[in-house]
């Protein structure tokens, strides 16, 4: 596993943030305005402290998903935290998207929800308050178009499988696993989804959030 760009004690620190980023994006961002939601949540990272969102450099692979799919697409994403990337996939699909992103822990839910609500989305996105094994039990098998693996790495596999036994994915649904590269390094979870037979994946060069540090992204296509 390759070494962290930061001290441990940045991501602790960065799971005590959401009730500063709620206050710091109430205070800066124009209300209605995604954009400015985002950017805002980017500054408070850089100027305050850092924080896990998907960040403003995976922006363009958001946006290259959006036209690889449908008006009107279903997304799934596994951990919220401030909402960033809940917003991020809202506005950039466009009317008729539908988010339900799922989150245990109770700051950052209500730090997701305010965030929501500052961006004018809040009709677009559905906050489940429990952790993803639970949550995923409760719905229904109407399958999801895009899936977003972004909570705990050693969650990725045993929820994507979950995922696929309660049919919530159909042929062509994308699933995209954050944070895969040699950092974080989830082999489980890689192995898995490469080699079930299940999925034409393709790995993805980026960074770390925040930082020039190397990861990766990767995008693995149902086949069912
Ligand atoms: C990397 S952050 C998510 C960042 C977010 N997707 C974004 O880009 O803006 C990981 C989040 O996963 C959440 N988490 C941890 N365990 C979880 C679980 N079992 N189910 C869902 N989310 C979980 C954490 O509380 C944390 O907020």
């Amino acid at each position: 596993m390759a070494d962290l760009p930061f001290q441990e004690d940045t991501i602790v620190g960065a799971l005590t943030q959401h009730p500063a980023v709620a206050a710091y994006v109430a205070e800066h961002a124009e209300r209605g305005n995604p954009a400015s939601v985002l950017d805002t949540i980017d500054r408070y990272a850089r100027e305050e402290h850092w924080l896990m969102n998907i960040g403003p450099d995976k922006g363009p692979l958001v946006q290259e998903l959006a036209g690889r799919l449908p008006a009107g697409a279903r997304i799934l994403e596994l951990g919220a935290y401030c909402g960033y990337s809940a917003i991020m996939f809202a506005s950039t699909f466009g009317e008729g998207v539908s988010v339900t992103s799922i989150e245990p822990d109770d700051a950052a839910v209500a730090c997701c929800r305010q965030n929501a609500e500052m961006a004018g989305l809040a009709d677009r996105i559905e906050f489940i308050h429990a952790p993803s094994t639970e949550a995923l039990a409760t719905l229904q098998a109407d399958p999801f178009d895009l899936v977003f693996l972004d909570h705990w790495k050693d969650l990725y596999k045993q929820d994507l499988q979950l995922i696929e036994s309660r049919g919530l994915l159909k042929p062509g649904s994308i699933v995209v696993a954050d944070n895969v590269g040699d950092v974080f390094n989830p082999t489980e979870y890689l192995e898995y989804v490469r080699g079930c037979g299940r999925y034409d994946c393709e790995h993805r060069e980026a960074t770390i959030e925040y930082t020039d540090a190397p990861d990766a992204v990767e995008i693995s296509v149902y086949r069912g």
